[in-house]
């Protein structure tokens, strides 16, 4: 596979789109925020199983981190990076810096109402904000056909969904399976914070989040599998449970029996907060 061209300005981002669609070529986006990890790349291949050409952002936007959040440590590593793009073979890497994102005077916020309310914005209340605004912009500046999400962070890619909806962007929003380690853990960049010892509990949320699922499914109450699942999560050695909650799998309102569902954790082992959910299997 040849290296992906890297770009760092939305004019040399567009003038390639331009001459991918002058050449009848489909465009698919992912946009991540680096430190990319075998989560990342199954998304590049999905995005090239629906266009030829697929375009990964790299940027950590810091709009969505609150002050005492991990921006400043979050990891950053280009080089490596671009060469799991080559793997992948991905074609353009976009590589804005904060002043081309966020040049100065910048006052506007997209707020997304919907899936976005509870869970993660209950712990994190402007990051679905910074999410929406850099996602937005991102689909602005590339204007692709698709886009590819991963499931791994469910409650952004219901609010994704709604945000395309909500302003006719026309882009395709595709969402992707959890790519899990050996042992079920979702892969997370922020899974470089975790030492030994702790990716051992690291590795018991998935395994507590099917016990749970499968529980509800087989007819347990909702009280029932969560309190359930918070007793095994504080005895498997997470430190604070944020929420574990069954949600309907679209709209992200509480799980009605018979629906679709979702069932969702975020937890914290020391300083890192990680996230996971299941599919509820149906009954
Ligand atoms: P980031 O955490 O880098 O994730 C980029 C994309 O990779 C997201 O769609 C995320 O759901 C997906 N992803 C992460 N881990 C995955 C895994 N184990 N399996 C499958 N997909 C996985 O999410 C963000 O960045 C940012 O919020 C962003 C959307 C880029 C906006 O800044």
């Amino acid at each position: 596979m040849s290296a992906p061209i890297v770009v760092d300005t939305v004019a040399a981002l567009r003038a390639q789109v331009r001459d991918w669609r002058q050449a009848g070529l489909k465009v698919a986006m992912v946009p991540t925020m680096g430190a990319l990890h075998d989560g990342h790349v199954s998304l590049v291949r999905i995005g090239l199983e629906q266009a030829e050409r697929c375009v990964v952002s790299i940027f950590v936007n810091p709009t969505q981190f609150a002050p005492t959040e991990d921006l400043d440590k979050y990891p950053r590593q280009l080089a490596r990076d671009l060469d799991r793009l080559r793997e992948a073979g991905a074609h353009l890497a976009f590589t804005p810096g904060v002043a081309a994102m966020y040049p100065a005077g910048f006052a506007t916020k997209i707020s997304v109402g919907g899936p976005s309310s509870g869970l993660e914005t209950d712990f994190r209340p402007t990051f679905f904000d910074g999410v929406a605004t850099v996602v937005a912009k991102l689909f602005l500046q590339t204007a692709p056909d698709c886009a590819v999400f991963g499931e791994k962070d469910y409650q952004q890619l219901c609010v994704v969904r709604q945000l395309c909806r909500d302003l006719d962007l026309p882009v395709e929003i595709i969402g992707a399976p959890t790519v899990r380690d050996a042992h079920g853990l979702a892969m997370s960049s922020r899974n470089a914070y975790l030492g030994e010892a702790e990716l051992d509990i690291a590795r018991r949320l998935n395994v507590i989040l099917r016990q749970s699922a499968a529980m509800l499914a087989a007819g347990s109450t909702e009280i029932e599998s969560i309190d359930h699942a918070q007793q095994l999560l504080v005895g498997a050695g997470f430190q604070k449970i944020d929420y574990v909650a069954a949600r309907e799998s679209v709209t992200l309102t509480p799980w009605r029996r018979g629906h679709d569902g979702r069932l969702l954790a975020a937890v914290w082992l020391g300083a890192t907060r990680l996230i996971d959910n299941v599919e509820i299997p149906a009954a």
